[in-house]
């Protein structure tokens, strides 16, 4: 009986040894932004859950900030002033991660320059029945319909309002939408504008997620201009404090008669928005996805994005003679995959997909990279590179 029970105490102590040496070994990978450790373990468990879900965990714990500081001090060169703003990086993180607005200083602490809230509609709505987001692994893709499930815009402004009390230096966007029942859009936006602008950095009107019926008609030459010349007169009717930038996020499928009607449209005086946001997901499915989700329908994002955001991104810089400050998003997964969208013409970037599948240490090493790849040629600071290349971009078409 003895023996039995010195077995079983052993059996237990080493149980608890190794549980213990694993739970402090990973607390030490997390605390240290151990990219192996993300890509061999914590990223593949992950993965185990479906993606509603562990998205879910991660806003929780960014809302938590379970996650640790980032140990990554962000270099002069990374610095960059757009809009009178001074944002310490580039690299923000892209809308639709935080659509509720409850995780802000914990991505904050993973060291993005910046994050966009949002897409925010007026009402509260439930947005499309599960499954609505699906990993496509093998392409480092997703496609969502996710359609806008939002808490609407009293319950996102009085977090963000919240928020402002306790952290003021934060860069925040609020990223607009419309609720899917909505007779008229126009509304929803200029509701949006006048809610947000005393707790947002920025703000976007969004015209371009593929997953709300007649959003993406909202980007033709006439309701565009239509949008724009009213939600910019309720911006400038505000008081002077708050008049925030407006950007315009658009779709990496237009056209390109539509891309120069867009180009048209905004450089209007009445409808001249100060940024553009380049590009939302994609409707398009390349031939080269091989994952089995690839025909569900819904916006693609990740490494496929990459070189058609790429191309609108330079298509639009050129279209605006540079006079449009461009955040560039789709595909970014490392320094280059940034610092290409800024040689293209993207004054900042941000990114999504590749956080799902890389995790927070995916931050850093695209800062540093980035960092390293400007001092290679030379520069001092992002806004020397941008749009170096925008011609080469365009001259290699549109779907290469
Ligand atoms: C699950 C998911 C939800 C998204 N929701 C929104 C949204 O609500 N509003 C929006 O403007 N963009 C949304 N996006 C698009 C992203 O902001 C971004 O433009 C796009 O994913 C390309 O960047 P990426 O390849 O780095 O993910 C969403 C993307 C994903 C993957």
């Amino acid at each position: 009986m003895n023996a039995k029970k010195n077995i079983w105490r052993k059996v237990s102590s080493a149980v608890l040894v190794s549980c213990g040496g694993f739970g402090f070994f990973t607390a030490l990978s997390v605390y240290k932004e151990n990219e192996q450790f993300y890509r061999n373990v914590i990223m593949p468990a992950v993965r185990k859950l479906d993606p509603e879900t562990s998205h879910n965990i991660a806003i929780m714990a960014a809302k938590y900030r379970i996650f640790p500081k980032t140990k990554f001090v962000d270099g002069s060169n990374l610095g960059t002033e757009v809009w009178g703003l001074h944002f310490p990086n580039p690299v923000g993180m892209a809308a639709g991660f935080d659509k509720q607005g409850e995780a802000i200083h914990g991505l904050q602490d993973l060291g993005f320059g910046f994050v966009e809230v949002g897409s925010v509609t007026p009402l509260p709505q439930p947005g499309n029945p599960q499954p609505r987001v699906f990993r496509l692994v093998e392409d480092e893709a997703i496609i969502n319909r996710f359609g806008f499930n939002s808490d609407g815009q009293d319950a996102v402004h009085k977090r963000l309002s919240e928020f402002r009390k306790k952290n003021s230096s934060a860069l925040v966007g609020v990223n607009l939408g419309k609720n899917k029942e909505s007779p008229d859009s126009v509304p929803d936006y200029i509701m949006g504008v006048q809610k947000f602008s005393d707790v947002a950095d920025y703000l976007v009107i969004n015209v371009s997620s593929p997953n709300t019926p007649g959003l993406r008609d909202l980007q033709g030459e006439k309701p565009l201009e239509v949008l724009l010349e009213n939600v910019l007169s309720a911006r400038d009717a505000l008081p002077a404090p708050m008049r925030r930038p407006l950007l315009l996020k658009l779709a990496p499928d237009l056209t390109a008669q539509e891309r120069k009607d867009v180009a048209s449209v905004i450089l209007k005086k009445k409808c001249k928005v100060d940024g553009l946001i380049v590009s939302n997901t994609t409707v398009s499915r390349s031939p080269s996805l091989s994952s089995a989700f690839r025909e569900e329908p819904g916006g693609l994002s990740g490494k496929p994005l990459s070189k058609l955001s790429t191309h609108l991104i330079a298509d639009m810089y050129l279209l605006t003679k540079g006079t449009v400050p461009i955040i560039g998003v789709g595909g970014i997964s490392s320094g280059q995959d940034a610092y290409e969208k800024v040689r293209a013409g993207a004054s900042l970037v941000q990114l999504y997909t590749a956080f799902t599948y890389h995790g927070p240490p995916i931050v850093s090493r695209i800062k540093r990279e980035l960092d390293q790849l400007l001092r290679e040629d030379g520069m001092s600071s992002v806004a020397e590179a941008v749009g170096k290349d925008a011609q080469k971009y365009l001259q290699s078409g549109a779907n290469s």
